[in-house]
């Protein structure tokens, strides 16, 4: 199924939630639907019929939706002290403004997140071009990245934990990648509310691979304004600066004494505003933070993230040795979510980890090359708190 992002599809908004319970049971009394064992309803229709599905997961106190179409967490759901759930995501509550939209809201993101130069790296010799779709660097894979694709998706409720298999096998050379590259992503929710990603791959080809989740989160609820006060802990004394193009320079440049400073946790808009000029060519922050800990062969905790308004936390653990921090500046006040409100600059921020962006043309980063015979395999853990 191929799809141009931008096809405007008509009366795909208009297809009602016709839900599905697998297994019959899993709506029981008391119980929130996903509880126990994922839950499968019609989301809407591509317009060459292809059916999107909307899988609801429930565990440990964290309810979560995920759609076919992209991997998308359509909405991540937690609760206050008191109990409260909020949808803590943002996205939409139809299908068609994900089809048009390139802000990647909960999205599934390869080949390769972040960007690529001018969309061009050299592999053993050879010169791969991917289309460029951001000014003149490829971005999140190309225009018709993993996020534009029906995932193949499996459920499963084993011992404590719920989740899904989500499966898709790029072809050699799709979007320009070399390889055929067989992924399969798995987002469980354990029996303590954990939201866990473990993303697996494997090619017939040298290739290059940086698989994330483009999630982005308010710990307030979606809709409900700025970031701002939010604070932000990350395990981080260096980051990567970047050209205009948001390109690293290839320079890790240390934090201290800078607004990139979240070493000690500190709210995300106290120096937004400083006019530090990595700032103001990105219009806030979007960049990758070079994690302390490097590669690491189990995730370890390196964001703290803080509503100080409702108490909600949430904590991420990854093996990855980057995660990219953007404060949704590109958020322009034209999209309207989920639960019917604006989208305006810094309602929301994403928390991507993986691999530093553009590595295949930076010798000096942590490699992103994937050869026949090994398997990519890398994990981020999302726990939430109050
Ligand atoms: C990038 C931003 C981009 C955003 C949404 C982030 O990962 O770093 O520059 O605007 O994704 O596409």
């Amino acid at each position: 199924m191929e799809l141009n992002r931008r096809t405007v599809i008509a009366g795909a908004a208009a297809v009602g939630l016709a839900a599905t319970a697998l297994g019959g049971t899993a709506q029981a009394a008391g119980r929130h639907p996903g509880d126990g064992r994922p839950v499968k309803e019609l989301f809407g229709t591509l317009p060459d019929g292809t059916e999107v599905h909307r899988w609801l997961l429930a565990n440990g106190g964290t309810r979560l939706k995920v759609l076919s179409y992209g991997g998308i967490v359509q909405s991540l759901e937690i609760p206050d002290r008191h109990g409260r759930y909020v949808n803590v995501s943002l996205g939409y509550d139809t299908l068609e403004p994900y089809l048009t939209g390139t802000t990647y809201f909960g999205a599934l993101i390869g080949r390769y997140g972040n960007r690529i130069a001018k969309g061009r790296f050299t592999l053993d010799g050879t010169t791969y071009q991917v289309p460029v779709n951001d000014g003149d660097n490829s971005l999140h894979g190309g225009p018709e990245g993993f996020d534009t694709k029906v995932w193949d998706v499996e459920p499963f409720a084993s011992g404590p934990d719920v989740g899904l298999h989500l499966y898709r096998t790029s072809p050699d050379g799709e979007m320009g990648f070399p390889g055929t590259l067989r992924v399969k992503v798995t987002y469980t929710l354990t029996r303590h509310g954990d939201w866990r990603i473990d993303y697996e791959a494997t090619t017939d080809k040298a290739t290059v691979v940086n698989l994330t989740n483009h999630t982005y989160f308010n710990l307030a609820g979606e809709g409900s304004g700025s970031i701002h006060d939010h604070e932000l802990w990350l395990a981080a004394r260096r980051y990567t600066p970047t050209d205009a193009g948001l390109i690293p320079t290839g320079e890790l440049a240390k934090v201290a004494g800078t607004p990139f400073d979240f070493t000690r946790a500190k709210p995300i808009g106290r120096d937004i505003r400083t006019g530090h000029p990595q700032l103001v060519t990105a219009q806030g922050y979007d960049h990758n933070f070079v994690l302390d800990k490097g590669v690491t062969a189990r995730p370890q905790h390196v964001v703290t993230l803080r509503d100080p308004h409702s108490g909600r936390t949430l904590k991420i653990a990854t093996d990855q040795p980057g995660v990219q921090f953007y404060s949704g500046n590109f958020l322009d006040g034209t999209l309207v979510g989920t639960s019917g409100r604006t989208y305006r600059q810094g309602d929301g921020l994403a928390l991507e980890t993986q691999h530093f962006p553009d590595s295949p043309n930076q010798p000096s980063f942590p490699s992103t090359v994937l050869r026949p015979g090994r398997t990519y395999r890398t994990t981020t853990v999302h726990s939430f708190g109050v």
